[in-house]
This record gives structure tokens, sequence and C-alpha cells, in this order.
């Protein structure tokens, strides 16, 4: 990979633009799982203490474009941000006004995605963004599947861009690990998109049509190396998604029309957690059940404490996936963690990230 990096460039007094995937669990108005925010630290932290002039740019969740969403709103980051940090990080809303701040200081732009044009990759607007810096910084690894204007556009515009230290180290660990994949399992939705493009009923459950095909070349290409996406024989299921919903056990060939699967079931998380123990490398994408409620989470703390038990080299992410983390408190007996979810996949499936894409055109005078 040949790109140009952050580390590399004197940020002393420049307006410096981070784009970072901050897109955290918030629950009752607070983060719920800080683990994206904490690995973007260090990246802020150097231009910080390069005396830059910091503006940090995030999306959370999928608002509805050209609309302010409080329910959206990146408030609770700021302040876990300014929390870690230890010093005030103001949210600004209208930043595509223009930005400003003290050098060594930071400042949080408001939802990236609450702007018209964003998820089309507007060249409008990347070239608004690409106003505010003299240099843009790409270190959001968890969007950079992502043709958007905050990830794409803006990097082609931008009058230095460059890949910062989070987005380098995820893809420098990943590469190496490409060729050594013995087993991928996935859960939760994903899992769902894979059984329902082999053809099983998943009644109402929450599943990507779209990616069937992307599904079937990943088991086929699995298949081809000797390798396997292991999927669930039984599942449990619900009528609707609460945390009093009521919870049964089924075949995989005996899901119902009005039900959705929420978790593995008991026979699959046996089968799974057998498995992890033979492997030689795991990587873990997504949990494999609404595991906020416990009666959806039994399947994720099975497979989370198997990981955990499993002597191979363990490489884990997606944001659902670090949240299961923390709550089975298996961090310290993961080998490596990384922030992405629907990049990290696309990556270890072999597509090109459009993000990093365009970075090694820039370095190349493109
Ligand atoms: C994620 O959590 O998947 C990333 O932040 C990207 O978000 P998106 O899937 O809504 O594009
Ligand atoms: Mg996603």
């Amino acid at each position: 990979m040949k790109v140009l990096r952050m580390t590399d460039l004197d940020l002393r007094g420049k307006r410096v633009l981070i784009r970072e995937d901050l897109n955290v669990p918030i629950s009752n108005g607070a983060v719920a799982s800080d683990a994206r925010i904490r690995a973007a630290l260090p990246t802020i932290r150097h231009a910080l203490e390069r005396q830059a002039k910091v503006f940090i740019l995030s999306h959370l969740g999928r608002p509805q474009e050209g609309k302010y969403d409080e329910a959206l709103s990146l408030k609770p980051v700021a302040a876990r941000i300014a929390e870690l940090l230890g010093k005030p990080v103001p949210l600004k809303r209208d930043w595509l006004e223009g930005l400003d701040c003290e050098p060594g200081t930071a400042v949080l732009c408001e939802n990236v995605r609450f702007n018209k044009g964003e998820k089309k990759d507007n060249e409008d607007l990347a070239r608004r963004m690409a106003s505010l810096c003299e240099v843009f910084v790409m270190d959001a690894f968890g969007t950079a599947h992502r043709a958007e204007a905050s990830t794409h556009g803006v990097i082609r515009l931008a009058r230095v861009a460059c890949a910062g230290p989070l987005l380098v180290g995820e893809l420098t660990v990943l590469e190496s690990l490409l060729a050594r994949v013995d087993k991928l399992i996935v859960g939760g939705g994903i899992a769902n998109t894979f059984l329902a493009a082999t053809g099983l009923g998943v009644g109402k459950s929450l599943e990507e049509p779209e990616l069937h095909e992307v599904a079937l070349r990943l088991i086929d290409g699995a298949r081809a190396r000797g390798a396997e996406i292991p999927l669930p024989t039984d599942v449990v299921v619900a009528k609707e998604l609460a945390a009093t919903a009521h919870a049964d056990v089924r075949s995989i060939h005996e899901v119902r029309p009005d039900e959705m699967i929420l978790d593995i079931g008991p026979d699959t998380a046996e089968r799974f957690s057998g498995m992890l123990q033979t492997a030689g490398t795991i990587i873990w994408n997504g949990p494999v059940g609404v595991f906020e409620f416990d009666q959806f989470g039994e399947g994720t703390r099975a497979i989370a404490q198997a990981i955990a038990r499993s002597r191979a080299f363990s490489l884990a992410g997606g944001g659902d996936t670090l949240a299961a983390i923390e709550k089975y408190g298996v961090e310290d007996r993961i080998s490596y963690i990384s922030t992405g979810g629907g990049a990290f996949l696309e990556f270890v499936e072999g597509k090109t990230l459009p993000a990093v894409a365009a970075l090694e055109a820039r370095a190349q005078g493109g």
C-alpha cells in the first residue's frame, strides 16, 4: 500500500480535517461502547501535540440527509472525546460555513450524514469540505468501504490528503493476515443474509438481499481454499424485537414466516465453539444475536467465550462486535480488534476500499 501518511507531515498551525468513524452505539443519550472513539484517540492526540487546528468529522447512524435529527447528534460522542482527552471538544453544527480553533485544540463537526449529498459522494459537498482544511486525513477504516463525500470525494479535492495512523495500522494488520484465515464465522443480520442466499426461509428476519451474490461468492471462495463459513443449523426466534419478547428455539428449516431470527441456537453455539477450539486463525465480524436483550445473547456469549478460550490467533471487527466483546469482558483475550465492520469484511473478501484507492491515487499524483 503506497499512500501519504499523516505522520510524515508537518501539521504545526495547519487546519487539519480528520475523518474518523465514531459511529458508536448510543443508549439513553450516552455512548454505550467507546471502543471506536478510543481507537481514534492516538490520531487525534498526534495532531493536537503537533499544534494542529484539529477538526474531527464522523457520521452516526443513517439519518435522512438534509435534516437535523437530535437522536443522531454527535453530542454524546463530543462529551466522551472531551472526557478521554481531558480537554473541551466543542460540537459545531454549521461547520460547513467555516471552521477555526486555536492550534492544539479540537472541534467535533456534527454528523456528516446530516448533509445532503454525503452518501452520493456529491462533488460540491466534497469541495466545501476540502476548502475547510490544509490537510485532510482519512482515518475512518470502519467507513473506508463507502465512497461518500467525506470518505472519497474530499480525498480527491483536498489540498493535501493522507492516511491516518488508525487506517494505516488496520490495513497493515489485515493485509498480513489475509492469507492465513481458516474459518469465517458470520453472525446476526449478516448470517441471515448468508442463510437466505443459500435458499433457506428466514421469515421476517433482517437481511440484505442485494448481498446474496456476495455471500455466495464468499462461501465458494472459502470452499475453494479448503476454508469454511459455518452457518447456523438452529436458531432462536421471536415474533417481535423487544426486551419482553418470548424466545423459541427452532431448527433452521422451521423458521415461520412471521418470525425473526434473533440468535443462534444452542446446538449451533456448541458446534461453533468446538470449531473455534481447533482453528488456527479466527476472524469474528458481528455478534450472532441481539445480545442487548439477554434472551437473545446466549449465542454471542458462547462465541465470545470460545474465542477467548481458543489458542488461535483471533481477529474481531465491527461496532457491535466491539460492544459484545466489552459486555462479555474478553478484550484481553482477543489477539487483534479491528474498528471496521463492513470495511473489514470487504477487505478480507479482497475488494478495493474506495477511500484507500483514492489515497493511493493521490500518492501517485492523481
Ligand atoms: C459501520 O458501523 O458499519 C460503519 O460506521 C459504516 O456505517 P454504514 O454501514 O451506515 O455505512
Ligand atoms: Mg455497516
